[in-house]
């Protein structure tokens, strides 16, 4: 009996002296193993009597269990010493520098907006809004363009499915809707701007189904075409931070008499002809005009005591212009790389 207790206490022992989980399992072989010393003693019993073995079994059962139990508490002491080992090795080094990481950028459509919106308001408009879904009266109408007029076919509209009462309404096609939503609002004088986004059933290298556009509106007193050319003088110098060279040439809108298409000198080849302005040293920027007669009798504003000057352009024709991009679908195909190039950090902005 005194040999077990011996085994007992060295195996005891053994297990508080393992200094690690490797050393642990090695003490648990060295006893509890196939060839272990605590084994060895089970596999004794075998060639005993019924009594010898009843009693020495259980006295070697009091060793196993002593061990297993010693080596469990044992194995979860080393554990947690362990994961603390470890943890503090992973401590973290707070004079490392940070891993590189992406921020944002704003899209050029967005900073765009906000470029123009700044200029304009420097010079006295303000904001002013309209529906997307407009009706036909708004869209059309209103701006002069009777029903079956050619002008409307320009605007390859989409519709949508007629309401309860009948009425189809449309995508509006320009932001020239808000000129009338703002004379049926306020009275002149007035100087407000519109942006935001046109639908137009058409893609390719220049045409988008939606892009955005600004408009222009200004009801004063005594308003001539003159006030019209500074005004967009002014507004093309400040956004493209230059003196750009600019021409107006006749042109139609329905909404405008007399009405003007704006070119800006080309700014790429500086007028002698190249593959953007298609050799013409001219790019269309905008269309222009002071409003129609019938405009502002359609809202009610007395076209013998005041006069009207309008504008209207594409934002990412201006984008395209001033940054050099050639494809209008890559606003819209949402690329990180597109963004990376062309996007202005937040500071910026
Ligand atoms: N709405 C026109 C278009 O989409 C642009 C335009 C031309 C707006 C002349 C105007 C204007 O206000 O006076 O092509």
């Amino acid at each position: 009996m005194s040999d077990l207790q011996n085994l007992q206490s060295d195996s005891l022992a053994a297990i508080q002296a393992a200094a690690n989980l490797d050393a642990l399992e090695e003490t648990r072989v060295k006893f509890l193993g196939k060839k272990g010393l605590i084994s060895a003693e089970m596999q004794k019993l075998g060639k005993m009597s019924p009594d010898e073995r009843k009693e020495y079994g259980a006295a070697v059962n009091v060793v196993k269990e002593a061990f297993q139990s010693a080596l469990h508490s044992r194995k979860q002491t080393l554990e947690e010493q362990a994961l603390e080992d470890q943890l503090s090795l992973e401590t973290q080094d707070m004079t490392l520098p940070a891993d590189a990481y992406q921020l944002g950028k704003v899209h050029p459509v967005s900073y765009t907006i906000m470029e123009v919106g700044d200029i304009l308001a420097r010079l006295g408009f303000s904001h002013a809004t309209g529906p997307e879904i407009e009706t036909d009266f708004y869209n059309f109408t209103a701006l002069n363009i009777p029903e079956n007029h050619p002008a409307r076919q320009d605007h390859d509209t989409f519709y949508l499915k007629p309401d309860a009462s009948g009425e189809r309404k449309v995508l509006r096609t320009q932001t020239s809707n808000v000129q009338i939503h703002t004379m049926e609002k306020f009275e002149p004088p007035m100087r407000v701007m519109s942006i935001g986004r046109v639908f137009r059933k058409d893609s390719d290298v220049t045409h988008t189904p939606q892009f955005h556009q600004v408009e222009g509106l200004a009801i004063e007193k005594g308003l001539a075409f003159a006030h019209l050319r500074g005004v967009l003088q002014k507004f093309l110098n400040d956004f493209f931070e230059k003196d750009v060279t600019m021409r107006m040439r006749p042109h139609y809108f329905p909404f405008t008499e007399p009405s003007a298409e704006v070119d800006i000198e080309c700014l790429f080849c500086k007028g002698d002809g190249c593959r953007i302005c298609k050799q013409s040293g001219w790019l269309e920027v905008l269309g222009s005009g002071m409003v129609h007669r019938n405009v502002l009798t359609h809202c009610q504003v007395d076209h013998t005591e005041w006069q009207g000057f309008a504008f209207g352009c594409g934002i990412e024709r201006l984008a395209m212009l001033k940054y050099g991009i050639n494809d209008l679908r890559l606003f819209y195909e949402s690329q990180a790389a597109f963004l990376k190039h062309f996007g202005k950090s937040v500071s910026q902005v």
